[in-house]
């Protein structure tokens, strides 16, 4: 009973901030409201967890990534990218639309993209199946929730975070050295992004957008165990049904012949590898991250 009410308080703070978000010129009185209200609700691990940090981990992951690659197909080319429309582009800013705050499990955006009426001026997406509208009210609902929580998050950022800690988290327990750089791809992030940006990007493991084939950081990797018991890990650089090559740390490319079952070999996908990792951290160690991050600002 009590776990029920709390979740329905949740969703009542949740609107009422995306309410705040929604009217630019709220926004500054809800930032100074919100800590309490937010200080008030505990995420669901019954820890100090912000809210917020509770909230958008709840979201499917998996249903996010899915969502992002249909909308990036299908809806960016008039929406944006991050579906927050644009002055050149013909769609709306669906993170504010009250279409898609109202719609429970992608019921309402399924009726509205699949439903043609008379005078209905968006193009008819039938060909979307169940799963794929859902992944995209998924998505939808996650992005809203985010913008929601960005002012409660720059309130514990500045609050709570330690970025001495974030650091001997980020090269130790956090493993993040292994695939990020503070002199690497992770330089100047602090003076690129906000920090309720680059919280988020801890939180939800990167968009997946950026870099291309050839940036070591979203290069899936390979493992292959050689009939030794040896193995060799390196960025996949091909991979048939007779051979694989890989590049080892040095930098040289390495290839064998497959046969079958030998040797074996184990892929991982690296944005795979951050999601992960997201129910790893804790709040602590979130916010000192993002205190962390937000102080590279050299470029
Ligand atoms: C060809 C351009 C175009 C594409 C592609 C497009 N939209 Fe739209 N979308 C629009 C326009 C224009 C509107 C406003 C329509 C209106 O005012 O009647 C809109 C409105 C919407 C709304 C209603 C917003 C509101 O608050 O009323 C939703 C939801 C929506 N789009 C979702 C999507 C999704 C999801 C996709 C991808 C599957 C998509 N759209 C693809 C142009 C587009
Ligand atoms: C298994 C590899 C891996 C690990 C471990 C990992 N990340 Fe990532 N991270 C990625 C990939 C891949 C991306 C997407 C990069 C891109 O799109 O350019 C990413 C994106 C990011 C971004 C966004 C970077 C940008 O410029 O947009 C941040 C910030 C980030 N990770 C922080 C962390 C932190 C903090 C940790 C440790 C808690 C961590 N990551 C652990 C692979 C990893």
């Amino acid at each position: 009973m009590t776990i029920s009410f709390k979740r329905v308080t949740v969703v009542v703070a949740c609107l009422t901030t995306g309410v705040g978000i929604a009217a630019p010129s709220a926004t500054q009185s809800s930032r100074g409201a919100a800590p309490p209200a937010f200080a008030a609700i505990q995420g669901g691990r019954g820890s100090s967890e912000p809210a917020g940090v509770a909230r958008l981990r709840a979201f499917d992951q998996a249903a996010v990534v899915r969502g992002r690659a249909v909308f990036g197909g299908r809806c960016a080319s008039c929406h944006s990218s991050s579906g927050r429309g644009g002055a050149a582009l013909p769609g709306p800013d669906l993170i504010r639309s009250v279409l898609v705050l109202q719609d429970l499990n992608g019921k309402r955006i399924s009726e509205y993209l699949k439903v043609v009426g008379p005078t209905k001026r968006h193009p008819t997406f039938s060909d979307l199946t169940d799963a794929q509208v859902s992944d995209l009210a998924t998505l939808l609902h996650r992005e809203i929730t985010y913008a929601a929580e960005r002012s409660n998050y720059k309130v514990l950022n500045i609050l709570t975070g330690d970025a001495r800690a974030g650091e001997a988290y980020f090269h130790g327990a956090g493993g993040c050295h292994t695939c990020h750089s503070a002199t690497g791809d992770l330089r100047g992030i602090g003076a690129r992004l906000d920090p309720p940006v680059i919280q988020g990007l801890i939180v939800s493991g990167g968009s997946g957008g950026r870099g291309g084939p050839e940036s070591s950081t979203r290069a899936a990797t390979a493992t292959i165990t050689l009939p030794s018991g040896q193995t060799v890990t390196g960025v996949l650089v091909r991979l048939t049904d007779f051979d694989i090559t890989i590049r080892d740390a040095s930098g040289a490319p390495r290839s064998w012949l497959r046969n079958g079952d030998s040797p074996k070999i184990h892929v991982s996908d690296p944005l795979q590898g951050h999601i992960d990792l997201l129910p790893k951290y804790t709040d602590t160690d979130i916010h000192n991250l993002t205190a962390y991050l937000v102080s590279l600002k050299e470029s």
